[in-house]
C-alpha cells in the first residue's frame, strides 16, 4: 500500500511548492503532519472541478493543504467554508490559502464543527461538495449533518476511511479508528441517500453521491 501510494504520488501528483510551504508550515509550527496525501489532495481538486462544484464545505483544516486542494478545484468561481476546532491551526490555514490566491474566498470557522454545522443548517446554507477530514468518531454524525446541508446531487468524500488498510486486514495492526471507519463505510455503503465507492488512494477516500 504504502510502495503503490508513493508511485501514485510521484507520477500523479508531484507536490508543488505552495504545497511544501504548508507542510513545511505545519511542522515548524510542531503540529501533527497528517494532511491528506498528494493523490488525496489532487483528487479533491479534480472531483469538485468536474462535479463543477461552487459551494464547499470541509470539516478539519488543519493547515490548509486539502483547503487549498478544495479550491484549486473551483478556480475564480467559488467558496470553500472550513471548519476548524482549533483557532491557531485556522490561522496557519488562513495564512496558507492566502498565500496560495484564495484569500477572499475561504471563511474558517472556529469551534466544534458539529456546533458549526447546526449553525450553518439554521441559517439555511447549502453546499455541492463537502470533505471530512476531522475526528474519526463523529464521521456518522458528519456524514448526516452534509446530507442535510446538500443540494441534490451533492459530492460528499471522507478521508482516513482504510485506516491504514486495517478495515480489510485481519493481520493488520488495528489502529484507534479502525472499529468506526469500519462502520461509517458500511453506513455509507447503504445508506438509502448516497450511492458511494471507497477510493484506495492515500489513506482512502469514500466518494458519496447524494441522490437526487
Ligand atoms: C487530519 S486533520 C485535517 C487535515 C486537513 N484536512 C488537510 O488535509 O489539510 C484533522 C483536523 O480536524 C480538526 N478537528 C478535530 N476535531 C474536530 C472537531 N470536533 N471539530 C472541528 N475540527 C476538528 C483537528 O484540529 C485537525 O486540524
Amino acid at each position: 500500500m504504502k510502495n503503490i501510494n508513493q508511485y501514485i504520488d510521484q507520477v500523479f501528483a508531484p507536490t508543488d511548492d505552495i504545497l511544501l510551504h504548508v507542510l513545511n508550515s505545519i511542522k515548524e509550527k510542531g503540529m501533527r503532519s497528517i494532511s491528506v496525501s498528494p493523490a488525496s489532495g489532487k483528487l479533491l481538486t479534480m472531483l469538485v472541478a468536474m462535479k463543477g462544484a461552487t459551494q464547499v464545505l470541509e470539516i478539519g483544516a488543519l493547515g490548509g493543504f486539502s483547503g487549498i486542494c478544495l479550491a484549486r478545484g473551483f478556480g475564480q468561481e467559488g467558496h470553500l467554508t472550513s471548519l476548524e476546532l482549533e483557532p491557531a491551526f485556522a490561522e496557519l490555514a488562513q495564512r496558507n490559502v492566502t498565500l496560495a490566491g484564495f484569500d477572499e474566498q475561504v471563511t474558517y470557522i472556529t469551534g466544534p464543527a458539529l456546533d458549526s454545522l447546526a449553525k450553518l443548517k439554521a441559517e439555511g446554507k447549502t453546499y455541492d461538495f463537502f470533505f471530512i477530514d476531522a475526528d474519526k468518531g463523529n464521521y456518522k454524525n458528519y456524514l448526516n449533518e452534509c446530507i442535510a446541508l446538500a443540494s441534490p446531487g451533492a459530492i460528499i468524500v471522507a478521508d482516513n476511511v482504510l485506516a491504514g488498510g486495517s478495515v480489510a486486514e485481519t493481520t493488520a495492526v488495528p489502529k484507534r479508528y479502525t472499529a468506526q471507519m469500519k462502520e461509517f463505510n458500511e453506513y455509507a455503503a447503504i445508506h438509502p441517500h448516497l450511492e458511494s465507492i471507497l477510493v484506495p488512494v492515500g489513506d482512502g477516500m469514500t466518494v458519496s453521491q447524494v441522490k437526487k
